[in-house]
């Protein structure tokens, strides 16, 4: 066989290989059905019985309480940026929301959540090129709002909460799509959790939205029915036809990743991984990772090379090599290596070398 090709790409981003080779023998005959698991009902016993798994591995993956409800809703991540305010604002008669603002996503969130309330930016990282995390305190959200929202994982610019605020009775809604289950997160202190699927979770289009019991059934008044949590939680997210197709390869990632010791053992991987990259930063003026160090995200490294030519020599070479998907966002140029939950530490340690290597050659 061929040397491995290694997707970096931010996503939709790459599945683990057995859930591939598992998707590839279900594809023609499920469960000895003699048909494919697209083709079948969703309210088929054999989905359902899909969907059941789905849950229960994403309660046990995720150490959920079972006051939280987990729904699976349509429009990936950015949907849930209108869904979020349309569901929560109304809970209190201020209609107020705070955000911390920490990359283009977040900023994205709190400009949709400004066509339904009184949005609050409680600080933003801008101004330094959105390269580190300000902290988020209780004291910064006033008493009157409904909710505060972060996103725990800035994609484009390689950022992440290391630890996530405890905001106590405030509820907090976290965008987690670049980093949902790479490491454990105590959601008993959080209110709602989302993510797109396309990153961790399997192919795009869906979002897992896990909420807190007493956050469902606050929707304001004319919120689409297939935005109102209440509707997925009323019918199990199948209100409508979903993605089965998502569901399914979602179930089998979630039994992946328990397969790997789940969120503990996979934050052991994922912190591996990503200081085999931080080192050959840490250990070079060649490259320039353009996060902060005490905020470097464990699923996104990213980093500069002195000019645009030797980046673009660095992506085509890496390419070259199996090590695919390198090349940065537009706004933050130079080089990101996404490397999800599916991302193996040969991966990473294949970067790793081709860019010491790299340096010896060019630098
Ligand atoms: C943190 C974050 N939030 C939201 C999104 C948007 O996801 P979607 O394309 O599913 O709407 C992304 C996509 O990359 C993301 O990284």
């Amino acid at each position: 066989m061929n040397d491995p090709v290694y997707n970096f790409g931010a996503g939709p981003a790459m599945l683990p290989v057995p859930v591939m080779q598992q998707i590839q023998r279900d594809f023609l005959n499920f469960n000895n059905m003699g048909v494919s698991v697209i083709e079948i009902s969703h309210r088929s016993k054999e989905f359902e019985a899909v969907l059941a798994r789905c849950d229960e591995l994403v309660r046990e993956v995720g150490n959920l309480p079972s006051n939280y409800q987990i729904l699976y809703t349509h429009g990936g991540a950015q949907m849930q940026f209108a869904g979020v305010p349309m569901n929560l604002l109304a809970r209190k008669p201020a209609r107020k929301a705070v955000y911390a603002e920490t990359g283009h996503f977040s900023r994205l969130a709190n400009t949709e959540a400004k066509r339904f309330g009184n949005i609050v930016i409680a600080h933003s990282s801008s101004e330094t090129k959105f390269d580190r995390i300000p902290e988020l305190t209780r004291a910064m959200v006033d008493d009157d709002a409904s909710y505060a929202f972060i996103t725990s994982n800035n994609t484009i610019f390689g950022t992440q909460y290391r630890e996530i605020p405890d905001l106590g009775d405030m509820p907090l809604v976290v965008d987690a799509t670049s980093d949902i289950f790479s490491r454990p997160l105590d959601f008993s202190k959080l209110g709602v959790v989302f993510a797109g699927m396309q990153k961790n979770l399997g192919p795009a289009g869906t979002a897992l939205v896990i909420v807190r019991e007493d956050l469902v059934g606050h929707a304001m008044e004319r919120t689409p029915s297939l935005l109102d949590w209440q509707v997925y939680v009323k019918n199990h997210s199948l209100a409508n036809t979903n993605s089965t197709f998502n569901i399914y390869v979602m179930s089998l990632v979630m039994q992946w990743l328990k397969d790997q010791g789940g969120t503990t053992g996979m934050a052991r991987i994922n912190e591996e991984k990503a200081q085999t990259l931080y080192r050959v930063l840490d250990s070079t003026s060649f490259y320039r990772g353009t996060a902060h160090p005490d905020h470097r995200s464990r699923m996104n490294v990213t980093w500069v090379l002195p000019n645009e030519e030797l980046t673009a020599t660095f992506l085509k070479e890496a390419a070259a090599n199996g090590l695919y998907a390198l090349k940065g966002h537009k706004v933050v140029g130079g080089v990101r290596a996404s490397i999800y939950n599916a991302m193996p530490l040969q991966g990473c340690q294949k970067l790793a070398e081709f860019m010491r290597e790299f340096e010896r050659t060019r630098g």
